[in-house]
């Protein structure tokens, strides 16, 4: 477990009812601090004791073994990874618990989480692709949360060509992930941000045989295609062998979908923004249900985010119909 030591800052933070409250407070940095090192160390388990530990957060911010049980922040075990530490409470503790999830290790596979923020009427941009300002600013800095926690991001052509994202770790603290944008055709010039600023790696995938040079800085990985598109698995299979297995899919809504219909979701946020569109880019779509028992209605947490609803999806366990549980988390 990580734990901070001299938390008089801590206990002063949990004074405060609602996370959104002390946003951009030093407490809420020293718990993203520990997300961050729980992560970077889950990536290296070899690294990690084969017993129960505890860790805390040095005053610099380093993660160090501590013998102190009662002021851990996260527990560590080695058949089940991060825990919450009983020291953790209130709004700090549900800041953690809903971040700790991608900070364990993985023993096989990826781990595959999905991001949309929309209207409530469903959409992610509006027709002529203006996605600006759909969520806010809470939103915004969750997203670059989920980049500095994952190996990848990954995005689609049409996301690229609307928005021309760079796709970094501005907002926080924390590593960028590699850029991944999914563009089989090859119809995106070399001229976007994510090919030429050099901020970050950026991989682009594109269909075997096509053909052509990787535009700008990126490298070019070659990916298998079926009746669908690419073919999800040999994707995903590419990108592991390139050691990117933490994956954070962030748009847009095609994108999004395919790896929905296919199975090959852990988690989906959807974060609704009160907003109304009337029209415009589709979030998620998938073949109709005829009735409501063929409706796909997987467990759900759901989050505040300032005015956004973030609901965080667990698909993990394919695909059950369980009733979300009641309540409702302030967390941002
Ligand atoms: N609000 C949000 O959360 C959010 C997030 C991201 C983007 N956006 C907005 O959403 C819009 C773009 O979304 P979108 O749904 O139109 O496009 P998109 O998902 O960004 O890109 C779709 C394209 O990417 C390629 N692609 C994606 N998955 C593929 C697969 N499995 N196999 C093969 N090719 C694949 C295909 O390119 P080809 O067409 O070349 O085959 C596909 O048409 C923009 O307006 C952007 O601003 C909103």
């Amino acid at each position: 477990m990580l734990v901070v030591q001299g938390n008089q800052a801590l206990d002063k933070a949990l004074k405060y009812e609602q996370m959104d409250q002390h946003r951009g407070r030093p407490e809420l940095d020293d718990c993203w601090r520990l997300l961050l090192a729980a992560a970077k160390l889950a990536r290296d388990p070899a690294q990690m004791p084969n017993t129960d530990a505890a860790f805390m957060l040095t005053a610099e911010g380093q993660p160090r073994l501590t013998d102190s049980r009662e002021q851990a922040w996260l527990h560590w075990q080695p058949d089940m990874g991060w825990s919450c530490g009983a020291h953790l409470r209130g709004p700090a503790r549900e800041f953690v618990e809903f971040y700790l999830p991608l900070c364990q290790p993985l023993t096989s596979g990826c781990r595959v989480v999905a991001h949309l923020g929309q209207s409530l009427d469903g959409y992610i941009a509006t027709h002529n692709g203006d996605a600006h300002h759909v969520t806010g600013a809470d939103n915004i800095r969750h997203l670059h949360r989920m980049r500095a926690l994952g190996d990848a991001v990954v995005v689609g052509a049409g996301t690229v060509a609307s928005d021309d994202p760079k796709l970094t770790t501005r907002l926080v603290a924390g590593p960028h992930a590699v850029r991944v944008v999914l563009d089989p055709q090859a119809r995106l010039g070399a001229g976007y941000r994510v090919f030429t600023d050099g901020v970050a790696p950026t991989l682009l995938c594109r269909q075997a045989g096509i053909g052509g040079a990787a535009p700008g800085q990126a490298r070019l990985l070659e990916v298998a295609v079926n009746g669908a598109g690419f073919n999800l698995v040999s994707l995903l299979g590419g990108l592991a062998r390139c050691g990117l297995r933490r994956l954070f899919i962030e748009g847009g809504g095609v994108t999004v979908s395919r790896f929905l219909s296919q199975g090959l979701l852990d988690r989906l946020q959807i974060a609704v923004a009160p907003v109304i569109i009337g029209g415009g880019r589709t979030g998620v779509s998938l073949p109709p249900s005829d009735a409501m028992t063929q409706a796909l209605r997987p467990s759900a947490r759901i989050y505040r985010m300032g005015a956004d609803m973030l609901y965080d999806f667990d698909l993990a366990n394919g695909r059950q119909a369980t009733p979300p549980p009641a309540g409702l988390r302030r967390l941002i």
